[in-house]
C-alpha cells in the first residue's frame, strides 16, 4: 500500500516543492489548506493528483480527520506565534489523536538547537515549538538546512553583486550553511516516508566562508570581490537587542529588519555538522558554484 503524507503550507514555497519531491517518491500526498488560500494554488495541487483538503486549521476535531491514515505530517508553514505555536500545536494534537508515528515540524533553518534563547526571534518560537512536541507521544523529525541558497541571489550582506562585496562577521574563514529549496524538499520528503528517521537531520548543499565566497566568485563572474569586514557576532548581537527595541512593529512582521539581522548573526554563530547528507541515496546537491553561476 502507499505511504499517505500530509503536508501543511503546500501552497508555499518549500511546501510545493515538498509536494513535488512526495510525488516523485511515489507518496500519496494530502494537502491541508485553509478557506482563502490562492485558489490557483489550490488548483496546481489538485491538477498534480493531491488529495486537498479545505480546513480551519485552528479546529483540531477538523484536523484530526485531514490526518486520519497519514503515516507523517510535514509542516512547511510559515508565520510567528499564531502560526509556528498556535497552528502547529493543533496539528500537533491532530496528528497524535489521528494516530500518525511521524511529524516534521517547520524548521528548515540554521542549527538553532546550538544557540541561546534570545538570540533570533524566529528560532525561538520553533524552539518553544519543539518543547511541546518532544513532549507529545509521536516521533519527529526537525531538518535542518542553513540558509536557502535562492538568498544568495538577493544582494544580501553575505553576498552583493551590486556592491561587489562578501560581507563576513568575525573571521572570513568561517564557513556559511547553505542548502537550495529543492534540495532541501528532495531531503524532506524523503524523511517523511523514513519511518526511522532522528530527532534531527543536518544537511548542508554547501559549506563556504567568506574568502571562498570571494574567490568563487571572481572566477565565475569574473569580477573582482571586496571581503567586507562587518564587526563580531557580539557587536552585531548587542546591535540586534537596541534595534529590537527601536523597532517594536517588527515583533508581527516575519521578516522586520532586527529578524534579518538576527539571521545573519545565527549564519555566522551556528554551523551544522556533522551533516547527513548521505542518508537518503540520489539528491544530487546543488554547488556554490552552481547558483553563483546563476547570476
Ligand atoms: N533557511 C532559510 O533560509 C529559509 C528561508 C525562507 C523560509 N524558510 C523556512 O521554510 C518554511 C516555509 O517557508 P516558505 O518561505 O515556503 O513560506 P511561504 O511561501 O510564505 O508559505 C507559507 C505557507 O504557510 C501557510 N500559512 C501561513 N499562515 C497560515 C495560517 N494562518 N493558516 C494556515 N496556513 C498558513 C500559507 O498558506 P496560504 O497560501 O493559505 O497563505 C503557505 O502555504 C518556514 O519554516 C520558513 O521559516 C527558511
Amino acid at each position: 500500500m502507499k505511504t499517505t503524507i500530509l503536508v501543511a503550507g503546500a501552497t508555499g514555497h518549500l511546501g510545493g516543492l515538498i509536494v513535488h519531491a512526495l510525488l516523485e517518491r511515489g507518496a500519496v500526498v494530502r494537502a491541508i489548506v485553509r478557506e482563502g488560500s490562492d485558489y490557483e494554488k489550490v488548483q496546481q495541487l489538485e491538477h498534480l493528483g493531491v488529495q486537498v483538503i479545505t480546513a480551519n486549521l485552528m479546529h483540531v476535531g477538523q484536523v484530526t480527520k485531514a490526518c486520519e491514515g497519514v503515516a507523517c505530517v510535514v509542516s512547511a508553514l510559515q508565520g510567528l506565534h499564531d502560526v509556528i505555536l498556535d497552528i502547529q500545536s493543533v496539528l500537533l494534537d491532530a496528528a497524535v489523536a489521528a494516530g500518525v508515528s511521524h511529524f516534521i515540524p517547520s524548521d528548515y533553518a540554521s542549527d538553532f538547537t546550538k544557540l541561546p534563547f534570545g538570540e533570533n526571534r524566529n528560532f525561538d518560537l520553533r524552539r518553544e515549538f519543539h518543547i511541546r512536541l518532544d513532549a507529545a507521544p509521536i516521533a519527529a523529525t526537525s531538518i535542518l538546512n542553513g540558509a536557502f541558497a535562492e538568498l544568495l541571489s538577493y544582494n544580501m550582506p553575505f553576498f552583493n553583486t551590486k556592491d561587489k562585496t562578501v560581507g563576513y562577521l568575525n573571521d572570513a574563514n568561517w564557513r556559511v550553511d547553505f542548502t537550495t529549496m529543492a534540495n532541501t524538499a528532495a531531503f524532506t520528503a524523503a524523511a517523511a516516508m523514513d519511518a526511522s528517521a532522528p530527532r534531527v537531520l543536518r544537511i548542508a548543499g554547501f559549506q563556504i566562508s567568506a574568502n571562498e565566497m570571494a574567490s568563487l566568485a571572481g572566477d565565475v563572474l569574473h569580477e573582482q570581490f571586496q571581503l567586507v569586514r562587518m564587526g563580531t557576532t557580539t557587536e552585531l548581537a548587542a546591535q540586534n537587542v537596541r534595534d529590537r527595541a527601536a523597532h517594536p512593529e517588527g515583533e508581527a512582521e516575519v521578516y522586520s529588519g532586527w529578524q534579518r539581522t538576527q539571521y545573519l548573526h545565527s549564519m555566522f554563530s551556528v554551523q551544522l555538522q556533522p551533516l547527513d547528507n548521505d542518508r537518503y541515496p540520489g539528491i544530487k546537491w546543488t554547488s556554490a558554484r552552481e547558483v553563483i553561476a546563476k547570476h
